[in-house]
């Protein structure tokens, strides 16, 4: 076996799990979907989910993790396999593999996006434009419109630059990226938050304080509780934020040695991921927009879809401030954004990396290159066609529907097939911490239960989405035939990446499958 990686220091590895939690869901992800739904109505359902599946489930894939790394498997199908006899486990796991790259193939290209605006805040691009100048720009950037291939080029340098992080392995690489971003992001996040919070109306053309936003987002409103809808947005986030149901954690873990604490690292990274996004993510993007747009106008500019609010909006509003100021802040914002964003792709790429140095043998640098080509590969549609929805689809298919999936199965394997009594042992091996005894009892009943209703509640948006329901109800509203043909070409669009993210999965299982026969050939036991 060629893979004999550890983690370089206890902070180090603490670092990384946050930096693999830590992403651009914090800060563009979570203030949107808090917009969405109602600011305050969606705080206590998040802090719900946080409490009773995040950190629990948290738990369970370190557990895993460090369990498949005593056995020798740091990737998730091999993982699974170890934790029960029944063959089919592996195909589980799968989707370890499958959404990580799935999901990296469009999560790169939105952290090229940051990259490019750092340059452009750095370069003053949009000095003196207005707010339609600055939207507008970021609308064609995505699409290229007008021929303009700059966002090709930085996305490939995100991808080489992910690559050769990898290719220096954990502690000399992830590890690395991880101390010399979190600290940044955490510095530059501070200030932005400063900024943002002391904003005050009158100044610099701000129409509200700062304080506006903030209230919106943290008075809370009892009757969400009776929301599913809004309960459904606060799962997903929290499944997305903490970077669960991905098979990226089990893989971190899998390098913690064998008597280490698992039980307070994995408490720790979660909180410190909550606060990134409860304290850093909701003070920055929301107090500044509301503070010069107001919640009404906020609203509406999330309603479909937001990922692009920070790109649109922020650049103007910085402009605002003037000097200096505006270049720091623009700089500081995408340089924050940069940094949340590589160090949870580099999260992506080391399962896939794992997969194929466990079982092929291959070697560090050819499989951080492989995966580099793959999610390159895997990409172009979803940046070529980003204007038909492929990038949507692989987010919802990848970045959604699969992690609910995967995290039900695993939390299943772990308290009712591994067995609680072994699970609970497994968590408290080495623990720094005693977790309260309620959590065995929570992550047995509690956490499946939430999550069977989670995945049985999205079963008709899921069918929805197979049907293209609401793309065809556009088709029925639309109101030229201009419209008419971009939705129809968006459907064959979304069809086909569909297939192909199917196709995609059906190839891992294949590759699961060699290397099963490849094991039982070789003699090497699986579990
Ligand atoms: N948690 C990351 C974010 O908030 C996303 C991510 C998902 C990272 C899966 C790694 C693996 O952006």
């Amino acid at each position: 076996m060629s893979n004999n990686e550890s983690w370089g220091s206890r902070v180090g590895l603490i670092l990384a799990m946050a930096g693999n939690a830590v992403g651009l869901g914090n800060f563009l992800r979570f203030p949107v979907q808090a917009i969405q739904n109602g600011g305050g109505a969606f705080i206590i359902p998040y802090l719900v989910c946080f409490l009773l599946m995040g950190i629990p489930l948290l738990w369970v894939e370190w557990a895993s993790g460090r369990f498949g790394g005593r056995h020798g498997h740091h990737s998730t199908p091999f993982i699974l396999d170890a934790m029960d006899r029944r063959r089919f486990w592996k195909y589980i796991g799968v989707f370890g593999i499958f959404t990580n790259l799935a999901v990296a193939a469009y999560y790169c290209y939105l952290e090229s996006w940051t990259l490019s605006y750092v340059w452009n805040s750095a370069t003053s691009v949009f000095h003196g434009n207005s707010p339609e100048e600055v939207a507008n720009y970021f609308g064609d950037y995505v699409t290229m419109a007008n021929n303009n291939y700059m966002p090709v080029f930085f996305w490939l340098i995100c991808l080489v630059l992910n690559t050769y992080i990898l290719s220096r392995g954990l502690s000399g690489g992830v590890e690395k990226a991880a101390k010399i971003g979190m600290p940044l992001l955490l510095i530059f996040g501070a200030i932005l938050a400063y900024m943002a919070i002391t904003l005050k109306a009158g100044e610099h053309g701000a129409i509200n304080d700062g304080t506006v936003g903030l209230n919106f987002l943290w008075e809370p409103n009892f009757e969400s509780i009776w929301n599913p809808k809004v309960w459904m947005a606060a799962a997903g986030q929290i499944f997305f934020t903490l970077s669960l149901g991905m098979g990226s954690i089990q893989c971190y873990a899998s390098y913690v040695k064998k008597k280490d604490d698992i039980a307070l690292n994995a408490v720790s990274a979660g909180f410190m991921n909550g606060f990134v996004e409860i304290v850093l993510g909701a003070s920055i993007l929301i107090p500044i927009s509301v503070g010069y747009l107001g919640i009404d106008r906020v609203v509406e500019m999330t309603q479909n879809g937001g990922l692009g609010l920070g790109f649109k909006t922020l650049p103007y509003l910085f402009d605002q401030w003037g000097g200096v100021l505006a270049i720091l802040a623009g700089v500081f914002w995408f340089g924050l954004l940069f940094f949340a964003g590589i160090t949870s792709s580099l999260a992506m790429g080391t399962p896939v990396m794992g997969f194929l140095q466990d079982e092929f043998n291959w070697r560090r640098k050819p499989a951080a290159w492989m995966f580099g080509l793959t999610v390159f590969l895997m990409g172009l549609p979803a940046v070529f066609f980003f204007q038909y929805g492929v990038f949507d689809e692989y987010d919802y298919w990848a970045g959604e529907f699969s992690l609910v999936v995967f995290a039900l199965f695993e939390v299943i394997l772990f308290a009712w097939i591994f067995g609680m009594t072994k699970g609970w042992n497994e968590i408290n091996t080495g623990a720094d911490i005693r977790i309260p005894i309620v959590f065995k009892y929570i992550i047995k009943f509690v956490t499946p239960v939430m999550l069977l209703f989670v995945f049985i509640w999205n079963l008709p948006g899921v069918w929805d989405k197979i049907t293209n329901d609401k793309l065809y109800k556009q088709i029925a509203d639309a109101a030229s035939p201009e419209e008419i043909n971009t939705l129809n070409t968006t459907i064959t669009y979304v069809n086909f990446s569909r297939i192909f993210l199917l196709l995609v999965f059906v190839g891992i299982c294949y590759l699961v499958f060699v290397a099963y026969r490849k094991r039982m050939k070789e003699g090497r036991m699986t579990s």
